[in-house]
């Protein structure tokens, strides 16, 4: 048997005590969790010291490269286009990919979005284009490639191979208290991005009720990190920091996100999803060397919308097709006249998700139909018995579960009265 170069202990005690570890150990670390010789008893306790004592810059870097280098990186140097993506750290409504990949390619760039499914109250982009009779998400390598070069965006399911380290370390996280802490959180999101290739990326770092960290200050050093960590890397990137107290949009689920992303399409849909879209495909398309693209032409011209639907034939889909409709609806009307003046974001995203639109399990299914159509936002008048938002679902045994998750999820206060709706939807800018 090989002798290994370090003992985990002697690691575990150095994050322990605040100590800093070498890039050495580092890679150690990596690789020997990942083949399996550190155990992962040892590595919670390691990510638990990491989640209560932090990491230096040189060992979030660090920790970035070992995981890259646990798996595959994907090149595009022989595509005839430019790339740019986007990640978002995820939210309640979060539809923003759906619209924004055909938008940008629309302008000749390859818009190359390896994504996942949802788990927990945020959905997946996949699940959403799943409810599209046809659709698939698994694409060959070939297939991946040709419809970059001919359709310029695709949206499909990341591989096995890039960046197993990290696939690893993610499920050990979930289980352990430990998914938190930025530098786990930079790194596990930097590595994946960073083995997919491209050469140029927009970050969405969400803040609040319906998002991973809740804290502004904690969004902003996590945008921080992660934008660093690009840039050392030599991919361009920049971030935006968006509000999640509220939910995007009007729809939660995946049917009706797939309805309202065509809107958007359409050069409609609710005002902060057209606003994020085009903040964000601005972003992308600068980086890409088109600073003066009019993306908001491209939405009423039809040009992003036909590239949306090249995008969605390429995959199997069929653009024109009905989208599922749920069994039971469930009406939920104000109970007083007045001003909506709080709609929070998590618990619409647990209900969204207890009426069937996310999953529990990574092995279970989503049912496509399920959700939540809302009919006011914040700072919306609203009259006694007008609809306030609409369940819906296949079993109408969920809607009792959703409606105790929606309790004290909003609020109906004097007509006139401050609204808090929590702020601007984009707050800064990283770069
Ligand atoms: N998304 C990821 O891919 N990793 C994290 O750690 C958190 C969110």
């Amino acid at each position: 048997m090989a002798i290994e170069a370090f003992d985990v202990v002697d690691l575990i005690r150095t994050k322990r005590d605040r100590g800093i570890l070498s890039t050495e150990q580092v890679n150690w670390l990596v690789d020997a969790y990942t083949r399996g010789y550190v155990a992962d008893e040892q590595m919670s306790a390691m990510t638990m010291a990491i989640f209560l004592n932090g990491m230096e810059r040189s060992e979030i870097r660090d920790l970035t490269l070992a995981m890259i280098a646990s798996g595959e990186t994907m090149k595009f140097d022989a595509l005839s286009k430019r790339t740019t993506d986007k990640h978002s750290t995820g939210g309640v409504g979060d539809k923003i990919t759906l619209p924004l990949a055909p938008l940008v390619a629309s302008f000749g760039v390859a818009v190359p979005q390896l994504s996942g499914r949802g788990l927990g109250h945020t959905g997946g982009t996949l699940d959403k284009l799943e409810s599209i009779p046809g659709w698939r998400a698994d694409l060959s390598n070939e297939e991946f490639f040709d419809q970059l070069e001919i359709v310029g965006a695709v949206i499909c399911a990341a591989g096995e191979g890039l960046a197993p380290a990290d696939k690893k370390l993610y499920a050990l996280r979930d289980i352990t208290g430990t998914v938190e802490a930025i530098p786990l959180i930079a790194s596990s999101i930097m590595s994946k991005k960073i083995a997919e290739g491209t050469a140029a990326l927009v970050l969405d770092v969400k803040f609040g009720s319906g998002a991973f960290l809740k804290d502004i200050e904690q969004s902003r050093k996590l945008a921080e990190t992660m934008v660093q960590l690009g840039k050392d890397a030599g991919v361009a990137t920049t971030a935006l920091l968006t509000n999640m107290n509220v939910p995007l949009g009007f729809a939660i689920g995946n049917a009706n996100e797939v309805r309202e992303s065509i809107e958007v399409l359409a050069g409609a849909g609710p005002a902060d999803v057209v606003e994020l879209t085009v903040a964000l495909a601005r972003e992308m398309l600068a980086l890409a060397g088109q600073p003066d693209a009019d993306v908001e032409a491209a939405l009423q011209n039809g040009q992003a919308m036909d590239t949306w639907r090249a995008m969605i034939s390429a995959q199997g889909g069929d653009p024109d097709a009905a989208l599922p409709v749920a069994r039971e609806t469930h009406v939920v009307t104000a109970p007083r006249s007045g001003v909506l003046v709080r709609q929070e974001a998590l618990p619409f995203g647990i209900a969204a998700w207890r009426l069937g639109a996310g999953r529990a399990r990574k092995q279970d299914p989503v049912q496509h139909a399920a959700g939540i159509d809302l009919h006011a936002k914040p700072g919306d008048t609203v009259t006694a018995g007008q609809p306030l938002f609409t369940l819906s679902a296949d079993e109408p045994e969920r809607f009792a579960r959703a409606l105790e998750a929606l309790e004290a999820a909003y609020e109906i206060g004097e007509s006139g009265a401050s609204v808090h709706d929590g702020g601007p939807l984009i707050v800064d800018r990283i770069s």
